[in-house]
Protein backbone atom coordinates (compact mmCIF):
# COMPACT_ATOMS: atom_id res chain seq x y z
CA UNK A 1 0.00 0.00 0.00
CA UNK A 2 1.06 3.34 -0.77
CA UNK A 3 1.09 6.11 2.20
CA UNK A 4 -1.68 8.70 1.78
CA UNK A 5 0.46 11.87 1.25
CA UNK A 6 0.25 14.84 -0.98
CA UNK A 7 -1.02 14.25 -4.33
CA UNK A 8 -0.45 18.10 -6.18
CA UNK A 9 1.30 19.11 -9.15
CA UNK A 10 5.74 18.77 -8.10
CA UNK A 11 5.02 16.15 -5.00
CA UNK A 12 7.45 13.73 -4.86
CA UNK A 13 6.26 9.83 -3.97
CA UNK A 14 7.57 6.45 -3.69
CA UNK A 15 4.81 4.30 -5.95
CA UNK A 16 4.50 0.21 -6.37
CA UNK A 17 3.47 0.08 -9.73
CA UNK A 18 0.50 -2.47 -10.03
CA UNK A 19 -1.04 -2.62 -13.62
CA UNK A 20 0.09 -2.03 -17.36
CA UNK A 21 -2.42 1.21 -18.79
CA UNK A 22 -3.25 2.26 -21.84
CA UNK A 23 -0.06 3.64 -24.44
CA UNK A 24 1.95 1.53 -22.17
CA UNK A 25 2.22 3.56 -18.67
CA UNK A 26 2.19 1.85 -15.53
CA UNK A 27 -0.40 2.74 -13.14
CA UNK A 28 -0.11 2.95 -9.50
CA UNK A 29 -2.65 3.42 -6.88
CA UNK A 30 -2.74 5.61 -4.43
CA UNK A 31 -5.80 6.61 -2.25
CA UNK A 32 -8.12 5.07 -5.14
CA UNK A 33 -6.67 7.29 -7.66
CA UNK A 34 -4.60 5.97 -10.74
CA UNK A 35 -1.37 7.09 -11.31
CA UNK A 36 0.14 7.18 -14.36
CA UNK A 37 4.27 6.43 -15.01
CA UNK A 38 5.42 5.90 -18.08
CA UNK A 39 8.58 3.53 -18.49
CA UNK A 40 7.54 1.48 -16.04
CA UNK A 41 6.35 -1.78 -14.88
CA UNK A 42 3.93 -3.65 -13.04
CA UNK A 43 6.05 -4.91 -9.90
CA UNK A 44 8.59 -1.71 -10.19
CA UNK A 45 8.85 0.40 -7.10
CA UNK A 46 9.74 4.20 -7.88
CA UNK A 47 10.68 7.20 -6.60
CA UNK A 48 7.99 9.58 -9.06
CA UNK A 49 7.33 13.37 -9.18
CA UNK A 50 3.95 14.24 -10.17
CA UNK A 51 3.94 16.17 -13.18
CA UNK A 52 0.30 16.45 -14.39
CA UNK A 53 -2.65 16.64 -12.47
CA UNK A 54 -6.93 15.77 -13.26
CA UNK A 55 -9.82 15.13 -11.24
CA UNK A 56 -9.70 11.69 -12.04
CA UNK A 57 -6.08 10.72 -12.07
CA UNK A 58 -2.47 12.12 -12.18
CA UNK A 59 0.85 11.49 -14.42
CA UNK A 60 3.80 11.58 -12.62
CA UNK A 61 7.65 10.96 -14.14
CA UNK A 62 9.85 7.86 -12.68
CA UNK A 63 12.84 9.95 -10.79
CA UNK A 64 14.05 6.65 -9.64
CA UNK A 65 13.63 3.20 -10.11
CA UNK A 66 14.04 1.55 -6.58
CA UNK A 67 13.13 -1.99 -7.14
CA UNK A 68 13.09 -3.67 -9.86
CA UNK A 69 10.26 -5.73 -11.30
CA UNK A 70 11.32 -9.45 -10.85
CA UNK A 71 9.95 -9.36 -14.88
CA UNK A 72 11.92 -6.29 -15.88
CA UNK A 73 14.54 -7.15 -18.78
CA UNK A 74 17.41 -4.94 -19.96
CA UNK A 75 16.56 -3.39 -23.24
CA UNK A 76 18.31 -4.84 -26.39
CA UNK A 77 18.58 -1.35 -27.44
CA UNK A 78 20.88 1.37 -25.65
CA UNK A 79 18.14 4.54 -26.72
CA UNK A 80 15.45 2.57 -25.41
CA UNK A 81 14.61 5.00 -23.02
CA UNK A 82 14.77 8.04 -24.62
CA UNK A 83 14.01 7.03 -28.12
CA UNK A 84 10.17 6.94 -28.93
CA UNK A 85 10.19 4.03 -30.92
CA UNK A 86 10.18 1.00 -28.62
CA UNK A 87 8.85 2.49 -25.44
CA UNK A 88 8.67 -1.79 -24.10
CA UNK A 89 11.58 -3.07 -24.21
CA UNK A 90 11.92 -3.29 -20.61
CA UNK A 91 9.25 -5.91 -20.55
CA UNK A 92 9.67 -9.43 -21.84
CA UNK A 93 7.93 -10.08 -25.37
CA UNK A 94 5.35 -12.52 -23.56
CA UNK A 95 4.41 -10.06 -20.92
CA UNK A 96 4.16 -7.41 -23.74
CA UNK A 97 1.40 -9.69 -25.03
CA UNK A 98 -0.08 -10.39 -21.66
CA UNK A 99 -0.77 -6.42 -21.36
CA UNK A 100 -1.97 -6.37 -24.50
CA UNK A 101 -4.68 -8.77 -24.09
CA UNK A 102 -5.46 -7.09 -20.46
CA UNK A 103 -5.53 -3.70 -22.16
CA UNK A 104 -7.76 -4.85 -25.15
CA UNK A 105 -10.05 -7.06 -22.87
CA UNK A 106 -10.16 -3.94 -19.91
CA UNK A 107 -11.80 -2.06 -23.27
CA UNK A 108 -14.30 -4.18 -24.00
CA UNK A 109 -15.29 -4.91 -20.33
CA UNK A 110 -15.19 -0.62 -19.08
CA UNK A 111 -15.84 1.09 -22.70
CA UNK A 112 -18.16 -1.23 -24.39
CA UNK A 113 -20.04 -2.84 -21.38
CA UNK A 114 -19.28 -6.30 -22.61
CA UNK A 115 -18.52 -9.78 -21.49
CA UNK A 116 -16.93 -11.04 -25.22
CA UNK A 117 -14.58 -13.14 -24.43
CA UNK A 118 -11.26 -11.81 -25.69
CA UNK A 119 -8.39 -14.32 -26.45
CA UNK A 120 -4.56 -14.23 -25.95
CA UNK A 121 -3.02 -11.76 -28.43
CA UNK A 122 -1.18 -13.58 -31.80
CA UNK A 123 2.16 -12.80 -31.20
CA UNK A 124 5.05 -11.95 -33.56
CA UNK A 125 7.23 -14.56 -34.71
CA UNK A 126 10.01 -12.10 -34.85
CA UNK A 127 9.78 -9.77 -31.85
CA UNK A 128 12.66 -7.79 -33.54
CA UNK A 129 13.65 -7.12 -36.77
CA UNK A 130 9.87 -7.30 -37.43
CA UNK A 131 9.38 -4.09 -39.42
CA UNK A 132 9.26 -3.96 -43.53
CA UNK A 133 9.70 -0.10 -43.67
CA UNK A 134 11.63 2.12 -41.47
CA UNK A 135 12.01 6.02 -42.10
CA UNK A 136 15.05 7.74 -40.70
CA UNK A 137 15.29 11.29 -40.65
CA UNK A 138 18.37 13.44 -40.75
CA UNK A 139 18.98 16.73 -39.89
CA UNK A 140 21.67 19.44 -38.50
CA UNK A 141 19.84 19.46 -35.24
CA UNK A 142 21.10 16.44 -32.98
CA UNK A 143 18.67 15.94 -29.56
CA UNK A 144 20.76 15.43 -27.03
CA UNK A 145 19.29 13.66 -24.16
CA UNK A 146 19.84 14.36 -20.34
CA UNK A 147 22.72 11.92 -20.01
CA UNK A 148 24.24 13.14 -23.24
CA UNK A 149 24.08 16.86 -21.35
CA UNK A 150 25.17 15.56 -17.80
CA UNK A 151 27.87 13.69 -18.68
CA UNK A 152 31.56 14.99 -18.56
CA UNK A 153 32.77 13.34 -21.10
CA UNK A 154 30.52 14.25 -23.61
CA UNK A 155 31.42 16.11 -26.57
CA UNK A 156 28.73 17.11 -29.71
CA UNK A 157 31.47 16.48 -32.70
CA UNK A 158 28.88 16.45 -35.02
CA UNK A 159 26.01 18.18 -36.93
CA UNK A 160 25.25 15.70 -38.50
CA UNK A 161 21.93 13.40 -36.99
CA UNK A 162 20.51 10.39 -38.69
CA UNK A 163 17.80 8.47 -36.49
CA UNK A 164 14.67 9.16 -35.54
CA UNK A 165 12.56 12.12 -34.50
CA UNK A 166 12.78 12.87 -30.15
CA UNK A 167 9.52 12.33 -28.79
CA UNK A 168 7.15 14.44 -29.86
CA UNK A 169 9.94 16.98 -31.35
CA UNK A 170 9.91 17.71 -34.62
CA UNK A 171 12.57 20.13 -35.20
CA UNK A 172 15.32 17.32 -33.03
CA UNK A 173 16.61 13.84 -34.31
CA UNK A 174 17.88 11.19 -31.93
CA UNK A 175 21.52 10.21 -33.40
CA UNK A 176 21.12 6.67 -33.36
CA UNK A 177 24.05 3.98 -33.22
CA UNK A 178 21.76 0.73 -33.19
CA UNK A 179 18.04 0.37 -34.42
CA UNK A 180 16.85 -3.44 -34.42
CA UNK A 181 13.53 -2.86 -36.06
CA UNK A 182 14.44 -3.62 -39.24
CA UNK A 183 16.94 -6.41 -40.92
CA UNK A 184 20.58 -5.59 -39.92
CA UNK A 185 21.17 -4.23 -43.52
CA UNK A 186 18.96 -1.23 -42.71
CA UNK A 187 20.75 0.12 -40.11
CA UNK A 188 24.14 -0.39 -41.56
CA UNK A 189 22.94 1.50 -44.73
CA UNK A 190 21.72 4.48 -42.83
CA UNK A 191 25.44 4.77 -41.02
CA UNK A 192 26.64 3.98 -44.70
CA UNK A 193 24.95 6.77 -45.86
CA UNK A 194 26.06 9.46 -42.90
CA UNK A 195 29.91 8.45 -43.00
CA UNK A 196 29.68 9.32 -46.52
CA UNK A 197 28.34 12.17 -46.83
CA UNK A 198 30.32 13.43 -43.89
CA UNK A 199 33.45 12.42 -46.00
CA UNK A 200 32.37 14.05 -49.25
CA UNK A 201 30.53 17.41 -47.72
CA UNK A 202 27.17 16.46 -48.23
CA UNK A 203 25.08 18.76 -46.15
CA UNK A 204 21.88 16.81 -43.54
CA UNK A 205 19.04 18.85 -44.01
CA UNK A 206 18.43 22.38 -41.93
CA UNK A 207 14.88 22.47 -41.01
CA UNK A 208 14.76 25.97 -40.28
CA UNK A 209 17.11 27.77 -42.59
CA UNK A 210 15.21 25.26 -45.33
CA UNK A 211 18.98 24.37 -46.92
CA UNK A 212 20.76 21.56 -46.97
CA UNK A 213 20.65 18.05 -49.02
CA UNK A 214 19.64 15.22 -47.24
CA UNK A 215 16.46 14.32 -45.64
CA UNK A 216 15.56 10.97 -45.14
CA UNK A 217 16.67 7.58 -46.05
CA UNK A 218 13.77 5.02 -46.12
CA UNK A 219 14.13 1.47 -46.69
CA UNK A 220 11.86 -1.02 -47.66
CA UNK A 221 12.38 -4.95 -47.47
CA UNK A 222 10.33 -7.35 -48.91
CA UNK A 223 9.14 -10.60 -46.87
CA UNK A 224 8.49 -13.07 -49.25
CA UNK A 225 10.88 -11.92 -51.92
CA UNK A 226 14.73 -10.78 -51.90
CA UNK A 227 13.66 -7.23 -53.01
CA UNK A 228 15.39 -4.51 -51.13
CA UNK A 229 14.87 -0.64 -51.88
CA UNK A 230 16.75 2.68 -50.71
CA UNK A 231 14.42 5.76 -50.89
CA UNK A 232 17.01 8.81 -50.30
CA UNK A 233 14.91 11.98 -49.33
CA UNK A 234 16.80 14.93 -50.82
CA UNK A 235 15.66 18.68 -50.59
CA UNK A 236 17.71 19.49 -53.71
CA UNK A 237 17.71 17.16 -57.14
CA UNK A 238 21.38 16.91 -57.57
CA UNK A 239 22.01 14.23 -60.13
CA UNK A 240 25.73 13.75 -59.87
CA UNK A 241 25.85 13.14 -56.24
CA UNK A 242 23.21 10.57 -56.40
CA UNK A 243 24.68 8.90 -59.00
CA UNK A 244 27.96 8.54 -56.92
CA UNK A 245 26.00 7.50 -54.00
CA UNK A 246 24.21 4.79 -55.14
CA UNK A 247 27.37 3.85 -56.91
CA UNK A 248 28.88 3.34 -53.65
CA UNK A 249 25.63 2.05 -51.77
CA UNK A 250 25.19 -0.98 -54.55
CA UNK A 251 28.61 -1.62 -54.41
CA UNK A 252 28.82 -2.11 -50.86
CA UNK A 253 25.54 -3.45 -49.91
CA UNK A 254 24.77 -6.00 -52.91
CA UNK A 255 21.66 -6.75 -50.93
CA UNK A 256 19.66 -3.42 -52.89
CA UNK A 257 17.78 -4.19 -55.71
CA UNK A 258 16.43 -1.04 -56.32
CA UNK A 259 17.54 3.07 -55.17
CA UNK A 260 15.12 6.06 -55.42
CA UNK A 261 15.79 9.54 -55.26
CA UNK A 262 12.47 11.20 -53.55
CA UNK A 263 12.83 14.97 -54.68
CA UNK A 264 11.42 16.95 -51.86
CA UNK A 265 12.52 20.68 -52.00
CA UNK A 266 8.86 21.97 -50.03
CA UNK A 267 8.93 22.73 -46.55
CA UNK A 268 6.54 20.13 -45.78
CA UNK A 269 8.57 17.85 -43.36
CA UNK A 270 7.33 14.30 -45.63
CA UNK A 271 9.56 11.79 -47.15
CA UNK A 272 6.94 12.42 -50.21
CA UNK A 273 8.71 13.92 -53.19
CA UNK A 274 7.24 16.33 -55.23
CA UNK A 275 8.64 13.92 -57.94
CA UNK A 276 10.99 11.08 -57.53
CA UNK A 277 14.11 9.55 -59.84
CA UNK A 278 14.95 5.74 -60.60
CA UNK A 279 18.78 5.63 -60.25
CA UNK A 280 19.06 1.74 -59.48
CA UNK A 281 17.09 -1.40 -59.85
CA UNK A 282 13.19 -0.91 -60.60
CA UNK A 283 11.88 1.88 -58.63
CA UNK A 284 9.48 -0.47 -56.22
CA UNK A 285 10.18 -3.90 -54.75
CA UNK A 286 7.47 -7.24 -54.59
CA UNK A 287 6.06 -8.87 -51.90
CA UNK A 288 3.16 -10.93 -51.62
CA UNK A 289 0.40 -10.84 -48.37
CA UNK A 290 -1.36 -14.43 -48.64
CA UNK A 291 -2.07 -15.23 -52.25
CA UNK A 292 -1.64 -12.03 -53.66
CA UNK A 293 1.53 -10.06 -54.95
CA UNK A 294 2.30 -5.96 -54.57
CA UNK A 295 4.29 -4.17 -56.24
CA UNK A 296 4.98 -1.41 -53.66
CA UNK A 297 6.72 1.93 -54.57
CA UNK A 298 8.42 3.96 -52.09
CA UNK A 299 5.15 6.16 -51.17
CA UNK A 300 2.95 3.25 -50.93
CA UNK A 301 1.12 2.49 -48.09
CA UNK A 302 1.41 -1.29 -47.44
CA UNK A 303 1.53 -2.89 -43.96
CA UNK A 304 4.54 -2.56 -42.51
CA UNK A 305 4.81 -6.12 -41.00
CA UNK A 306 4.02 -8.47 -43.54
CA UNK A 307 4.31 -11.70 -41.23
CA UNK A 308 1.58 -10.51 -38.69
CA UNK A 309 -0.55 -8.68 -41.63
CA UNK A 310 -0.98 -12.18 -42.84
CA UNK A 311 -2.02 -13.68 -39.05
CA UNK A 312 -4.49 -10.42 -38.97
CA UNK A 313 -6.06 -10.81 -42.38
CA UNK A 314 -6.61 -14.76 -41.62
CA UNK A 315 -8.43 -14.00 -38.47
CA UNK A 316 -10.48 -11.30 -40.24
CA UNK A 317 -11.21 -13.89 -42.88
CA UNK A 318 -12.20 -16.63 -40.76
CA UNK A 319 -14.32 -14.65 -38.67
CA UNK A 320 -16.27 -13.24 -42.14
CA UNK A 321 -16.96 -17.42 -42.63
CA UNK A 322 -17.37 -15.91 -46.21
CA UNK A 323 -19.61 -17.70 -48.45
CA UNK A 324 -19.06 -18.12 -52.31
CA UNK A 325 -22.14 -16.20 -53.45
CA UNK A 326 -21.37 -13.73 -50.69
CA UNK A 327 -21.46 -9.40 -51.36
CA UNK A 328 -18.86 -8.45 -49.20
CA UNK A 329 -18.20 -4.29 -48.14
CA UNK A 330 -14.35 -3.49 -46.94
CA UNK A 331 -14.76 -0.01 -45.48
CA UNK A 332 -11.79 2.33 -45.21
CA UNK A 333 -9.51 -0.50 -47.49
CA UNK A 334 -7.02 1.63 -47.56
CA UNK A 335 -5.06 0.12 -50.88
CA UNK A 336 -7.27 -2.90 -50.86
CA UNK A 337 -5.09 -5.78 -49.57
CA UNK A 338 -8.32 -6.99 -47.16
CA UNK A 339 -10.41 -6.76 -50.12
CA UNK A 340 -8.45 -8.64 -51.99
CA UNK A 341 -7.86 -11.11 -49.60
CA UNK A 342 -11.92 -11.47 -49.52
CA UNK A 343 -12.66 -11.56 -53.22
CA UNK A 344 -10.93 -15.21 -53.53
CA UNK A 345 -14.14 -16.45 -51.08
CA UNK A 346 -17.14 -13.78 -52.31
CA UNK A 347 -18.97 -12.99 -55.35
CA UNK A 348 -17.95 -9.43 -54.92
CA UNK A 349 -16.12 -7.03 -52.70
CA UNK A 350 -16.70 -3.21 -52.80
CA UNK A 351 -14.16 -1.46 -50.83
CA UNK A 352 -14.64 2.51 -49.55
CA UNK A 353 -11.84 4.69 -48.67
CA UNK A 354 -11.05 8.38 -48.51
CA UNK A 355 -7.94 8.80 -49.86
CA UNK A 356 -7.20 9.34 -53.44
CA UNK A 357 -3.86 7.90 -54.33
CA UNK A 358 -4.60 4.64 -51.59
CA UNK A 359 -7.79 4.32 -54.63
CA UNK A 360 -5.15 4.06 -57.41
CA UNK A 361 -3.02 1.93 -55.44
CA UNK A 362 -6.07 -0.58 -54.48
CA UNK A 363 -7.58 -0.46 -57.98
CA UNK A 364 -3.85 -1.02 -59.46
CA UNK A 365 -3.19 -3.72 -57.37
CA UNK A 366 -6.38 -5.67 -58.26
CA UNK A 367 -5.37 -5.14 -61.82
CA UNK A 368 -1.61 -6.65 -61.37
CA UNK A 369 -3.42 -10.02 -59.21
CA UNK A 370 -5.98 -10.25 -62.52
CA UNK A 371 -8.53 -9.93 -59.67
CA UNK A 372 -12.18 -9.19 -61.57
CA UNK A 373 -14.80 -9.03 -58.63
CA UNK A 374 -13.97 -5.97 -56.87
CA UNK A 375 -14.45 -2.60 -57.24
CA UNK A 376 -13.69 0.40 -55.19
CA UNK A 377 -15.25 3.69 -54.79
CA UNK A 378 -13.55 7.11 -53.17
CA UNK A 379 -15.39 9.40 -50.32
CA UNK A 380 -15.46 9.82 -47.21
CA UNK A 381 -17.38 7.23 -45.01
CA UNK A 382 -19.86 9.31 -43.43
CA UNK A 383 -21.17 10.63 -47.35
CA UNK A 384 -20.21 7.84 -49.77
CA UNK A 385 -21.84 4.61 -47.56
CA UNK A 386 -25.59 5.62 -48.28
CA UNK A 387 -28.62 4.10 -48.55
CA UNK A 388 -27.86 4.18 -52.45
CA UNK A 389 -24.92 2.87 -52.45
CA UNK A 390 -26.15 -0.10 -50.42
CA UNK A 391 -29.52 -0.22 -53.35
CA UNK A 392 -26.60 -0.24 -56.37
CA UNK A 393 -24.27 -2.48 -55.51
CA UNK A 394 -26.46 -4.89 -53.37
CA UNK A 395 -26.81 -5.46 -49.57
CA UNK A 396 -23.70 -6.60 -48.36
CA UNK A 397 -24.18 -10.35 -46.53
CA UNK A 398 -20.58 -9.46 -45.12
CA UNK A 399 -19.30 -6.29 -43.82
CA UNK A 400 -15.39 -5.47 -42.61
CA UNK A 401 -14.50 -2.34 -41.17
CA UNK A 402 -10.83 -1.21 -40.59
CA UNK A 403 -10.95 2.24 -39.62
CA UNK A 404 -8.44 4.90 -38.49
CA UNK A 405 -7.14 5.13 -35.02
CA UNK A 406 -10.47 7.58 -34.19
CA UNK A 407 -12.81 4.85 -34.52
CA UNK A 408 -15.99 4.94 -37.07
CA UNK A 409 -18.14 8.36 -37.55
CA UNK A 410 -21.16 8.22 -35.21
CA UNK A 411 -23.10 8.34 -38.57
CA UNK A 412 -21.31 5.25 -39.84
CA UNK A 413 -22.10 3.44 -36.78
CA UNK A 414 -25.85 4.49 -37.02
CA UNK A 415 -25.65 3.31 -40.72
CA UNK A 416 -24.44 0.11 -40.15
CA UNK A 417 -27.15 -0.65 -36.72
CA UNK A 418 -29.84 0.43 -39.83
CA UNK A 419 -28.28 -2.18 -42.54
CA UNK A 420 -28.50 -4.78 -40.31
CA UNK A 421 -25.74 -7.09 -42.20
CA UNK A 422 -25.92 -10.43 -41.18
CA UNK A 423 -21.58 -10.87 -40.78
CA UNK A 424 -19.87 -8.21 -39.80
CA UNK A 425 -16.05 -8.08 -39.04
CA UNK A 426 -14.45 -5.21 -37.11
CA UNK A 427 -10.40 -4.39 -37.34
CA UNK A 428 -9.23 -1.71 -35.33
CA UNK A 429 -5.61 -0.42 -34.09
CA UNK A 430 -7.29 1.46 -30.96
CA UNK A 431 -9.02 -1.06 -29.20
CA UNK A 432 -10.76 1.99 -27.31
CA UNK A 433 -12.56 3.05 -30.15
CA UNK A 434 -13.59 0.14 -31.11
CA UNK A 435 -15.19 -0.78 -27.86
CA UNK A 436 -17.12 2.93 -28.09
CA UNK A 437 -18.56 1.70 -31.23
CA UNK A 438 -19.13 -1.50 -30.38
CA UNK A 439 -20.96 -0.28 -27.47
CA UNK A 440 -24.20 1.55 -29.94
CA UNK A 441 -23.23 -1.77 -32.64
CA UNK A 442 -24.41 -3.96 -29.89
CA UNK A 443 -27.87 -3.37 -29.42
CA UNK A 444 -28.04 -4.73 -33.11
CA UNK A 445 -25.20 -7.06 -33.28
CA UNK A 446 -24.16 -9.63 -30.84
CA UNK A 447 -19.90 -9.51 -30.50
CA UNK A 448 -18.93 -12.86 -29.59
CA UNK A 449 -15.34 -12.97 -29.86
CA UNK A 450 -12.42 -10.51 -29.53
CA UNK A 451 -8.87 -11.85 -30.87
CA UNK A 452 -5.81 -8.85 -30.49
CA UNK A 453 -3.20 -9.87 -32.74
CA UNK A 454 0.27 -7.52 -32.35
CA UNK A 455 1.91 -6.37 -35.37
CA UNK A 456 4.23 -4.03 -34.00
CA UNK A 457 6.44 -5.49 -30.71
CA UNK A 458 8.08 -3.24 -28.07
CA UNK A 459 5.73 -0.94 -28.41
CA UNK A 460 2.27 -0.74 -26.64
CA UNK A 461 0.06 -0.94 -29.89
CA UNK A 462 -2.14 -3.52 -30.83
CA UNK A 463 -4.87 -4.36 -33.15
CA UNK A 464 -7.72 -6.17 -32.32
CA UNK A 465 -9.82 -7.83 -34.57
CA UNK A 466 -14.21 -8.45 -33.33
CA UNK A 467 -16.78 -10.73 -34.59
CA UNK A 468 -19.93 -9.33 -35.00
CA UNK A 469 -23.56 -11.00 -35.81
CA UNK A 470 -26.66 -10.04 -36.25
CA UNK A 471 -29.21 -10.73 -33.10
C1 LIG B 1 -6.45 1.36 -40.61
S1 LIG B 1 -6.42 1.88 -42.25
C2 LIG B 1 -7.11 0.49 -43.07
C3 LIG B 1 -6.18 -0.12 -44.02
C4 LIG B 1 -6.60 -1.35 -44.76
N1 LIG B 1 -7.80 -2.00 -44.30
C5 LIG B 1 -5.43 -2.32 -44.71
O1 LIG B 1 -5.52 -3.37 -44.07
O2 LIG B 1 -4.40 -2.00 -45.30
C6 LIG B 1 -7.72 3.06 -42.29
C7 LIG B 1 -8.02 3.64 -43.64
O3 LIG B 1 -9.14 4.50 -43.51
C8 LIG B 1 -8.99 5.60 -44.39
N2 LIG B 1 -9.91 6.66 -43.91
C9 LIG B 1 -9.69 7.52 -42.88
N3 LIG B 1 -10.76 8.32 -42.70
C10 LIG B 1 -11.69 7.95 -43.62
C11 LIG B 1 -13.01 8.40 -43.93
N4 LIG B 1 -13.56 9.40 -43.25
N5 LIG B 1 -13.65 7.80 -44.94
C12 LIG B 1 -13.09 6.79 -45.64
N6 LIG B 1 -11.84 6.30 -45.39
C13 LIG B 1 -11.15 6.88 -44.40
C14 LIG B 1 -7.52 5.90 -44.30
O4 LIG B 1 -7.09 6.63 -45.42
C15 LIG B 1 -6.91 4.49 -44.22
O5 LIG B 1 -6.59 4.02 -45.50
Amino acid sequence: MNSPISLKKGAELTLTIEGAAFKGKGVAKVDGLAIFVPGTMPGDVVKARIVKRRKSYREAKMLELLEESPDRITPKCQHANVCGGCSWQHVPYQKQLEFKTQQVSDHIRRIAGLETPVLPALGSDKAFYYRNKMEYSISNKRWLTEEEIRSDDFVDDTAFAAGLHAPGRFDKILNLNECHLQREESFQILQFVKNYCLEHDIEPFNIFEKEGFLRHVMIRTAHHTNDFMVNLVTFRDEPDTMKALSEALVEAFPVITTIVNNVNDQHNPTAIGRYEKVYYGTGFIRDKIGEFEFKIHPNAFFQTNTAQAEKLYNVAREYADLKQDDVVYDLYCGVGTLSLYMSLKANKVLGIELVDVAVENARFNAKENKVENVSFVRGDMKDVFTQEMVEQFGAPDVLITDPPRAGMHPDVVNRLCELKVPKMVYVSCDSSTMARDLKLLSEVYDVLEVQPVDMFPQTYHVEAVAKLRLK
